[in-house]
């Protein structure tokens, strides 16, 4: 009976030790190639995740779409069916929370740097703050880059892209941008966009070009401009209630790992995009086209009047405070 005890009871201390040693697994699902500033990023912070928790938390990254597509990730986060995301901040529209579309008003930001006042400083803090009441913590902001216009014809000038079907993410101030182009927008999916373009369901698209090259848009798309019209990045989030019932010590040691793979991100997103250029112009496959100041000044006149159509959908106020970090002044082009 003593011995029957006995091996009840280290049975029972074997198995609690077993699943003491389980890690705490996030899966961290995103729509890109692993290639990009945004995969290469979700693969550093596996890393440092993983080292610094000393194998307490497994980090599993599934790249383009393999687990979720744009519309479904959302909705799998809230759920909990994934811990972490890095969605495009032009997608947080859907969930309701419009302000992250400031970042999609063309010509807002001119480079980096000014980006960096604002998604590193008390805007972006703001910013981030946004997403609690929806389940969500933002962790951090990944860049990527500026987009530029692709399509079947030639584009020099923003007639270029009158009646035009232009893919675009799921954000209105993209549509409106598509409008004052007199282009029609068309929201798809990231992981179908190649198969829109190849089959001439949309004629063009934007994107940075790590996203076009390594999706191989173009080997579907003739031309490429250029424009670097408008940024694209990306907010690092993860379930709330998942971050919050973490131990301590992992939370701060995960902390300790976004903060390393930011940097890294924000290190490599220009050097991605220009190598992706590089691969495209090689290629030969289309033709890349950079404008002239003139050439690249008539877009930016003909697409600064959306920062103003679009204050009632991302706030005035929000607006202006990124002109104030930035010095941008719409009335001086
Ligand atoms: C797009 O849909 O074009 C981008 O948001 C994809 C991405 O995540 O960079």
């Amino acid at each position: 009976m003593k011995f029957r005890t006995l091996l009840v009871g280290l049975a029972a201390m074997f198995s609690l030790t077993a699943f003491a040693q389980q890690p705490i697994v996030i899966k961290f699902s995103h729509v890109v190639a692993h290639d990009t500033p945004k995969g290469l990023a979700a693969d550093f912070f596996k890393k440092k995740a993983e080292e610094l928790t000393k194998g307490r938390v497994k980090v599993e990254v599934y790249p383009n779409s393999t687990l979720y597509k744009d519309k479904e990730e959302m909705e799998a986060l809230q759920l909990g069916a994934v811990q972490m995301l890095a969605p495009s901040l032009a997608k947080f529209g859907p969930l309701g929370v419009k302000d992250f579309e400031v970042f999609d008003l063309p010509f807002i930001f001119d480079d980096y740097n000014q980006l960096h006042k604002v998604t590193q400083g008390p805007v972006g803090k703001q910013l981030l703050a946004k997403l609690e009441p929806k389940g969500i913590k933002g962790l951090a902001f990944w860049d990527n880059g500026f987009k530029s216009f692709s399509a079947n014809t030639p584009i020099k000038t923003p007639a270029d892209l009158k009646g035009k079907k232009m893919r675009i993410q799921s954000s209105k101030v993209l549509e409106e941008q598509m409008r004052a182009l007199g282009a029609l927008p068309q929201v798809i999916g990231f992981g179908e966009v190649y198969q829109a373009l190849q089959t001439g369901v949309v004629d063009g698209t934007e994107n940075p070009i790590s996203n076009l090259y390594t999706q191989k848009m173009h080997e579907v798309q003739k031309y490429l401009t250029l424009t670097e019209h408008g940024y694209l990045g990306y907010a690092v989030i993860v379930n709330k209630k998942f971050w919050d019932g973490l131990p301590a010590d992992i939370r701060k040691e995960l902390d300790d790992a976004m903060e390393q793979a930011t940097r890294y991100a924000n290190q490599i997103a220009k050097v991605e995009n220009d190598n992706a250029l590089e691969a495209v112009k090689k290629s030969g496959k289309t033709v890349v086209y950079t404008p002239t100041k003139e050439e690249r000044l008539a877009f930016k006149k003909a697409l600064v009047p959306v920062h103003q159509k679009m204050e009632s959908r991302v706030g005035k106020d929000l607006i202006q405070s990124i002109y104030k970090e930035t010095g941008f002044d719409p009335d001086k082009l």
